[in-house]
């Protein structure tokens, strides 16, 4: 266990760097909010959309629409999500990290407003569009608070105070559920501050963010602005020469690497097959059915006979916050492929397990027990494997010139997935009920099947390593990637390259 803090014994954490990392994060806890906080309210706000409708049209609404509505309401927050992590880069390199994340606020304040004021102007319109602007706004936040984290850490810390983002993320769930027990705000005079609060946050970070230094790389590399003065301050050191000698060193590699644009990644023969592999993994991470989870679990537990089903959901809260802390020391330490295949086939057993429990409850009243434990192990696995991997691996398979646009495509293709699930899930479950998620089963296995035959293992190897391997399997039409000593021979072969 000593080891495990080994990274974080050779250099100073400052006060000045605790606060820009610990301001910035607050862009992850939001994402996190707004992902966890229509999931325990769902019944009470639906009354809500039932009144309004009644009010204005004088006749209750009818099942369908109820469903479209409320489908519609979860899921484009992830159509503002796709939107939002598009723009990144227009902002990041015009305005700069941290005014970046200054102005995204503006959207959280839209979107708090709209929400927090739909019940009394009795508009579900205003609740929607809301959740597409907060869309937006976490959209842009998972692209902003990563990189400005990762660019004021000393290289040491970089692992450690990175993984911050993920844990914001899972706490902003966690958080959002627990405010939605009835008796704190998800009751039908409070709901409106449960969606409003996710203001308090933003107005925290307005004032915090001043105080907090820009990036000193985006000061270097972007405005070309020596930031010594900065980074001494930020080290909390008078010497700053190696961090100083390692960002010009990254200037010079970003400007002999230039950029591939997103048609060209799917043109190349060196890209295709690893955006390929990206794009799978993305797919699979949403596809697996986790916000199924996060947005829908108390419809689920209800129907599952679970007594307390909000309670439940704080539960999976609590398992996902836990295993993703557990995952932050595992990822480092393990390969990405082993941990992407366990979780996946942990998802696919819990699957199994669920649908049986909500199949058999009629019979067996205590096979509601098995349903919250196999919906906890649902989320623990993924927070293994299929949670943090794919994106871990998106920046493993590229280097610096193809990384944003791969990122951008993987970005895209996730979004897509999670608005999909969002979008469909109640329809497919009025369909299939208790053997909704058997569907996830097949696909999780797919996926598992994929991963096993395509996926390299990306840990501790080179660009030009992961590439040959690449390049290698597709001509011998082989799997080849666990043999790393072959590639070397091949190193540098490719004038693609
Ligand atoms: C809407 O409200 C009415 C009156 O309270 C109720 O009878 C009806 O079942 C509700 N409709 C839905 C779809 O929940």
């Amino acid at each position: 266990w000593a080891n495990l803090f080994e990274p974080l014994g050779s250099f100073v954490v400052t006060p000045w760097l605790i606060m820009a990392a610990g301001t910035a994060v607050i862009g992850s806890l939001q994402f996190g909010y707004n992902t966890g906080v229509i999931n325990a309210p769902q019944n009470i706000i639906q009354s809500f959309y039932n009144e309004t409708w009644s009010s204005r049209f004088s006749e209750p609404i009818s099942q369908g629409t109820l469903t479209a509505l409320w489908s519609l309401s979860v899921a484009i927050f992830s159509v503002g999500g796709m939107f939002g992590s598009f723009s990144v880069g227009i902002f990041v390199n015009r305005f700069g990290r941290r005014n970046s994340m200054l102005m995204a606020n503006v959207l959280a304040f839209i979107a708090a407003l709209l929400m927090g004021f739909s019940k009394m102007a009795a508009s579900y319109e205003m609740l929607i569009i809301g959740r597409f602007i907060v869309g937006l706004y976490s959209g842009l936040s998972t692209g902003f608070v990563p990189m400005y984290v990762e660019e004021i850490s000393p290289t040491s810390l970089r692992g450690a105070l990175g993984t911050l983002h993920q844990l914001g993320v899972v706490i902003g769930i966690l958080v959002a559920q627990v405010f939605g027990i009835e008796s704190i705000l998800g009751n039908a005079t409070l709901w409106p501050l449960l969606l409003g609060f996710t203001l308090l946050p933003s107005v925290l970070q307005c004032v915090l963010l001043p105080l907090c230094p820009e990036s000193p790389r985006y000061l270097l590399i972007n405005c070309n602005e020596e930031s010594k003065a900065l980074l001494m301050k930020l080290r909390g050191t008078e010497d700053v020469s190696e961090d100083m000698q390692e960002m010009r060193e990254e200037s010079l590699q970003m400007k002999k690497e230039k950029a591939v644009t997103i048609p060209e990644l799917f043109r190349s023969s060196v890209y295709r097959q690893p955006i390929f592999v990206a794009i799978m993994l993305h797919l699979s991470q949403q596809l697996s059915g986790i916000n199924a989870v996060f947005y829908y679990s108390t419809g689920i537990f209800e129907r599952a006979g679970v007594s307390q089903p909000v309670y439940a959901t704080i539960g999976a809260g609590v398992v996902n916050t836990a295993f993703t802390v557990v995952s932050l020391f595992v990822v480092e330490r393990m390969g990405r492929r082993p941990l992407h295949l366990i979780g996946l086939m942990g998802m696919a057993v819990s699957a199994v397990f669920l649908t049986v429990a909500m199949a058999l409850l009629d019979q067996l009243r205590w096979m509601s027990y098995v349903s919250i434990a196999a919906i906890f192990s649902f989320v623990a696995f993924f927070e293994i494997g299929p949670g943090p991997i794919p994106w871990f691996i998106v920046a493993e398979l590229f280097s610096q010139g193809p990384r944003p646009a791969a990122i951008a495509v993987a970005g895209f293709c996730n979004w897509s997935a999670n608005f999909l699930v969002g979008m469909c899930f109640q329809y497919v479950e009025q369909l299939c009920g208790p053997f909704v998620f058997i569907i996830f089963t097949i696909l999780l296995l797919g996926f598992f099947v994929f991963t096993y035959f395509k996926v390299p293992e990306t840990k501790g190897r080179t660009f030009d390593e992961i590439s040959a391997g690449f390049r290698q399997s597709a001509g011998r039409g082989s799997d080849k990637y666990s043999a790393p000593e072959e590639f070397s021979t091949l190193r540098g072969d490719d004038p693609d390259l």
